[in-house]
C-alpha cells in the first residue's frame, strides 16, 4: 500500500518534511529517536472538535484526557484553548494544573483512588467521576475532614461494546470500570444525602479508537435514562459526561471526523434533554482524536537483516511505541530519506529490545532499508510517549514541537542518571 500523506506532511527532494521541517535535518540536529508533533495538526483538530459543536443549543465542553499524551506544552497548548481535562490519578492532576486546565472542568476518574489522590483533588476543588461505593465513602470522609463539598459524578457501566480491541473497550458489562447501570439509581440516593456532596453529573466512557459513532449514541440515550431516574431523586443535572473513544484513521480505512461524531451525537442528546428538566451540559473527553495524528516517531536504522523475515532493527522499540506490540496495532511506516524510491522489498521493522515480541510494524513494502536510514513511524501522538518506559536501560527519547519553520524541543532526552534517578545504593552493600 503505498502512503498517502496528509497535511502536514509532505515531500521534498525525497525527504519527509513536516511542516517546512525535514524530518532528516530533525533527527540530524536533535538525534534519534525523536518524537515529532506538529502544532498545525494539534490547531486543525483543537479546531474541528470546536466548530463541529459550535452552533448546539446546549453547552459543551471538552475534558482533554492527560493520558494521551501529557507532554506540559501540548497539554497547555490545548488548555490554552479552553478545554477541560480528564485526568487519572494524582501525577496527571498534578501536570493538568500545571498546565493550566481550568479546574472547573477538570474530572478526577479512576476505578482505584487512594486517599492521598482523593484529598489532593478535594483540595485542588476539581471534581470527581466516583467509581464505587467504597470511593464515595473515602471522598466522604476527606471531604467532611477538609470542610468543603465536592461536586462528583458516578461513572455509569452502560453495558455497551463498541467494535475496537477488546483491551480498550470499557463499558462492557464484564469491564472494571464504573458502577452498573441497573445499581446506579441506589448509588445516587445514597450519595445525595450527603452534605459534603454537590450530585451533579453522570458519567460515562464506552472505549477508545471507536470508528462507529452509533455505541455513541446508545451511550447517551442510557445516560439520559439515568438522569430521568435520578432527577426523581431531585438532582439537578450539571452535565453529562459521554467520555472520550473517538477513532483515528491509522490504516487508511477512513474514520469519522469530529463533525460527523456531532452530527450523530448532537441530535441525540438534544432528544435526550427534551425527555428532563434539568440542562445539562455535554462533556466529552477526547485523547486520541486531538493528539494521535499529530506526532512522527523517527528512528534510525541500525541494521538490517535477512533471516527468517527480511528484518529491519530501528533504535526505537517497545520502550518508546508500546502500541503494536501490546495491541497488534498498526502505524503507518515510511523511509524519510527515501521517500521518492521505489518500494520494492517487504520488512518487518523490529526495535532493540531483547524481546521477540519488539515489533513496530510488520511485513511492510517499503524502498530498499540500509543501516542509517531513518524509518517515519506515524500516529503516536496519543499513547506513544505516554506509554513509554525505561525498560532494557534505554534513555526516553526527546521530543520537538514544529511550528511551519521553527522548532522548539518540547522534553529532552533523558541522561544517564535518569536511568538510575530516585535509585539508592545503601551503604552495605557497596
Ligand atoms: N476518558 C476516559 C475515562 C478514558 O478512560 C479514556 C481512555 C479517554 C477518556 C480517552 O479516550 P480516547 O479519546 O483517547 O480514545 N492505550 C490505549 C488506549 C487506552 C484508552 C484508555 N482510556 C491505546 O493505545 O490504544
Amino acid at each position: 500500500m503505498r502512503l498517502i500523506l496528509e497535511k502536514p506532511f509532505n515531500v521534498k527532494q525525497g525527504k519527509l518534511y513536516i511542516e517546512k521541517v525535514s524530518c532528516v535535518e530533525l533527527v540530524e540536529n536533535y538525534g534519534s529517536p525523536l518524537y515529532v508533533t506538529s502544532l498545525q495538526a494539534l490547531n486543525s483538530n483543537i479546531n474541528s472538535y470546536l466548530n463541529a459543536f459550535s452552533k448546539t443549543n446546549f453547552d459543551v465542553k471538552f475534558l482533554y484526557a492527560v493520558k494521551a499524551n501529557n507532554n506540559l506544552t501540548i497539554m497547555r497548548l490545548i488548555a490554552k484553548k479552553g478545554f477541560g481535562a480528564d485526568v487519572f490519578s494524582d501525577g496527571e492532576l498534578y501536570m493538568a494544573l500545571l498546565a493550566g486546565f481550568d479546574r472547573n472542568y477538570i474530572l478526577f476518574n479512576g476505578n482505584s483512588k487512594s486517599d492521598e489522590e482523593i484529598r489532593m483533588g478535594v483540595e485542588a476543588g476539581v471534581s470527581f467521576s466516583v467509581d464505587s461505593i467504597d470511593e464515595l465513602n473515602a471522598i466522604i470522609r476527606v471531604a467532611k475532614e477538609l470542610d468543603r463539598v465536592v461536586r462528583i459524578a458516578f461513572r455509569v457501566n452502560p453495558d455497551i461494546s463498541p467494535e475496537t480491541h477488546p483491551k480498550i473497550a470499557t463499558g462492557l458489562k464484564t469491564s472494571k470500570f464504573g458502577i452498573p447501570w441497573k445499581d446506579i439509581k441506589k448509588a445516587y440516593e445514597y450519595a445525595i444525602k450527603n452534605k459534603n456532596l454537590l450530585v451533579s453529573g453522570i458519567h460515562c466512557h464506552i472505549g477508545s479508537q471507536i470508528t462507529d459513532i452509533s455505541p455513541f449514541v446508545e451511550a447517551i440515550k442510557r445516560m439520559f435514562d439515568v438522569a430521568k431516574e435520578i432527577e426523581k431523586l431531585g438532582v439537578d443535572i450539571e452535565f453529562i459526561d459521554i467520555g472520550g473513544g473517538l477513532g483515528i484513521d491509522y490504516e487508511g480505512k477512513g474514520a469519522p471526523t469530529p463533525s460527523e461524531f456531532a452530527e450523530k451525537i448532537v441530535p441525540a442528546f438534544e432528544m435526550g434533554l427534551s425527555s428532563i428538566n434539568s440542562q445539562p451540559e455535554l462533556w466529552i473527553e477526547p485523547g486520541r482524536s486531538i493528539v494521535g495524528n499529530t506526532t512522527v516517531l523517527l528512528t534510525r536504522v541500525n541494521a538490517v537483516k535477512k533471516a527468517y523475515k527480511n528484518f529491519v532493527a530501528v533504535d526505537a522499540g517497545f520502550n518508546l511505541l508500546v502500541r503494536p506490540a501490546m495491541y497488534n496495532a498498526y502505524h503507518k511506516v515510511t523511509v524519510a530519506n527515501k521517500m521518492d524510491e521505489r518500494e520494492s522489498e517487504i520488512y518487518t521493522i523490529v526495535g532493540p529490545i531483547c524481546e521477540s515480541g519488539d515489533i513496530l510494524a510488520e511485513d511492510r513494502k517499503l524502498p530498499v532499508v540500509e543501516r542509517g536510514d531513518i524509518i517515519a513511524i506515524f500516529d503516536v501522538g496519543a499513547y506513544g510517549f505516554s506509554m513509554s518506559s525505561q525498560y532494557n536501560g534505554r534513555r526516553r527519547c526527546a521530543e520537538v514541537l514544529v511550528d511551519n519553520d521553527r522548532t522548539y524541543v518540547i522534553r529532552e532526552r533523558e541522561s544517564y542518571s535518569d536511568l538510575v534517578a530516585n535509585q539508592l545504593l545503601p551503604v552495605e552493600f557497596i
